[in-house]
């Protein structure tokens, strides 16, 4: 499955104000995915984030690494808000995070890259977008995301594995590290489950009728009486080539 970047944008505008507190697994990859940028460098004097929503990674980024300029995207304008929280000054640019043109020592992105059909090209603009040795460190999801409701509905984005993405990713990087892990998640009762994807923006689903969350909350139960969701991320720290 497939979503435009309007349908994502309007998704995350709508989560913004309670993704914070509910995006658990994103906040998890964004300390790991530090933590690990960290053992590489830990000071670059110009950095890009992509995708930085409601500013976890750019938290995470400010405490632990030291640079001079800071550029920061996401499809909405109320991202600035969030990072301007974080650094006193930076340049945001609104927009597809593929037309941003800006030259940088780090790129860095947090569960974003799995929202890209082609990650061919995006392989490459990050590449372009980089000074020599610069590094991308990104942290995205396999195939096993949310595998329950994938295995239950047949719904899935197209996520790939770290195999496939690496082949991307070393036409253009050295990579320097990779990390997959899994983070379950348990609910009360499906309803539960529906409003955290709600609350981080990820309506997987689509829109549905209430015969449709009817169906689906009572095959989840039955299926997966702990009402568990797992979450599969993958963590890339990459250096240019
Ligand atoms: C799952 S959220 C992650 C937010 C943040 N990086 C974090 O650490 O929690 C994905 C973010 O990427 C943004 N996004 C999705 N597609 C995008 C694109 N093509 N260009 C720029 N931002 C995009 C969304 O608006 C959303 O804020």
């Amino acid at each position: 499955m497939q979503i435009n970047p309007k349908t994502i944008k309007n998704r995350f505008e709508k989560s913004i104000e309670t993704y914070r507190q509910n995006a658990i697994v994103q906040k998890h990859t964004a300390v790991k995915l530090v933590s690990e940028l960290e053992k590489v460098k830990s000071y670059f004097p110009s950095i890009l984030e992509l995708g930085c929503g409601a500013g976890i990674l750019t938290e995470q980024i400010v405490q632990k690494i030291r640079f001079d300029k800071y550029f920061a995207n996401d499809l909405t304008g109320k991202s600035k808000n969030y990072v301007s929280e974080f650094v006193p000054e930076f340049v945001f640019y609104e927009g597809n995070a593929k037309k941003v043109r800006q030259k940088v020592d780090l790129i860095a992105s947090n569960a974003l890259f799995q929202w890209f059909k082609n990650l061919d090209e995006i392989s490459d603009i990050c590449k372009n977008n980089l000074n020599k040795d610069g590094i991308l460190a990104f942290s995205t999801f396999s195939p096993e995301n949310f595998r329950e409701v994938r295995d239950l509905t047949g719904i899935s984005l197209e996520y790939k594995t770290a195999e496939e993405l690496k082949t991307i990713f070393k036409k253009n990087f050295d990579i320097l590290h990779v990390e997959e892990f899994e983070k379950v998640l348990s609910f009360e009762n499906p309803l539960e489950l529906l409003a955290h994807f709600k609350f981080t923006g990820v309506n997987s689903l689509g829109k549905q009728t209430f015969t449709q969350v009817k169906e689906f909350c009572s095959g989840y139960k039955k299926r997966y009486p702990k009402i568990t969701l797992t979450y599969s991320p993958i963590i890339f720290i990459c250096k240019k080539k």
